[in-house]
């Protein structure tokens, strides 16, 4: 072991078309590809240190030691480092996040793709972009996608080599904003681990996979041109795909509250107005609301208007995760 501690950030990310299901649970290789934009704002900050004298790993979040299922992924996590790496050194996993827990924002995939890039530097390993987001994967299916900067593709793949994330434009190739309307801030029920695997009980899982490669390709070609009005288009289908899926599985899953669609049919009214906005939705209650730069205020309080509506947090997308020195 070269080094044995180090410290590293990386942010949250929002799917404009979303990952919803695996072909192998284990390895988290989905059934579909993906594509998301990093959250600037909003960041994990973990910290990792092997230390011989640990009798076991040790992990705060917050300054809290998390729930057992929490502690166990970590856990599991560490393992795979420490196979290759080729040492059975445990690891002292201190971690922040500076956007409230409870926010409804995923923490899994700042989390896991800080924990990959923090993990593997303290082992010593030098994994390349690539590699760093194969790992990162393991941990939280879109922790891929939070390992590269800006506009980022996870190609699908078919076995571990070949799934992973890329980043497709750069954070400053177009100026769009995250606007989360958060309606809830309690725990979701039903997390997305659960959820991935209840989506191949959805009669119309079958329809929407088939038609990823479609929806990929549009949305790719509208963030190269930044082309608004056919972005909304493809990333409303694609929210509305995953949640219609989501409702009709079995169990059947329902996210939405009454200030979530009030949401969304306030921005399908705002973009009829001329307006460039369009919402998409994750495995919870809260709505990111995508506008472009010269519209964010008129859009932050028009949305803080909204009865139900809790609070607006803004973000523009954000570069990939990297080691940093505190
Ligand atoms: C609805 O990456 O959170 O946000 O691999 O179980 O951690 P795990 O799942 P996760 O699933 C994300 C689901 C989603 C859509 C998306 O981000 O693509």
């Amino acid at each position: 072991m070269k080094q044995n501690k180090a410290t590293a950030l990386a942010h949250p990310n929002i799917a404009f078309i979303k990952y919803w299901g695996d072909k192998d649970p284990d390895l988290r290789i989905p059934v579909n590809g993906s594509i998301s934009v990093n959250l600037d704002s909003l960041y994990s900050r973990t910290s990792v240190e092997f230390d011989p004298a640990l009798v076991g790993d040790q992990l705060t979040i917050g300054g809290r030691v998390p729930d057992d299922l929490a502690v166990q992924r970590v856990n599991q996590f560490l393992d795979h480092v420490r196979q290759l790496a080729g040492f059975s050194t445990f690891a002292r996993v201190t971690s922040e996040n500076n956007f409230p827990t409870g926010s409804g924002i995923a923490s899994s995939a700042s989390g896991f793709a800080a924990l990959s890039l923090a993990a593997s530097a303290a082992a010593g390993l030098e994994l390349d972009q690539r590699a760093l987001s194969r790992l990162a994967r393991r941990g939280s299916g879109s922790a891929c996608r939070s390992v590269p900067g800006g506009f980022v593709e996870w190609k699908a793949g078919k076995d571990d080599a070949t799934s992973y994330a890329i980043s497709i434009a750069a954070d400053d190739h177009w100026e769009l904003h995250d606007c989360i309307a958060v309606v809830s801030k309690e725990h979701k029920e039903t997390g997305s681990v659960a959820g991935h695997s209840l989506a191949g009980s959805s009669l119309l899982q079958g329809a929407r996979v088939a038609d990823t490669e479609r929806r990929l390709e549009l949305c790719r070609d509208a963030i190269i041109n930044r082309d608004f009005q056919s972005f909304a288009e493809i990333v409303e289908l694609d929210s509305n795909l995953m949640h219609a899926v989501m409702m009709t599985s079995q169990p059947q899953l329902y996210y939405w509250q009454p200030a979530t669609l009030a949401v969304m049919q306030s921005v399908i009214e705002w973009r009829k107005g001329g307006m460039p906005a369009c919402f998409t939705i994750d495995a919870g209650p809260n709505v990111h609301v995508i506008t472009t730069g010269d519209n964010l205020s008129t859009l932050t309080a028009y949305l803080d208007q909204i009865p139900g509506v809790i609070e607006v947090l803004v973000s523009r997308p954000g570069k990939e995760a990297r080691l940093i020195d505190i």
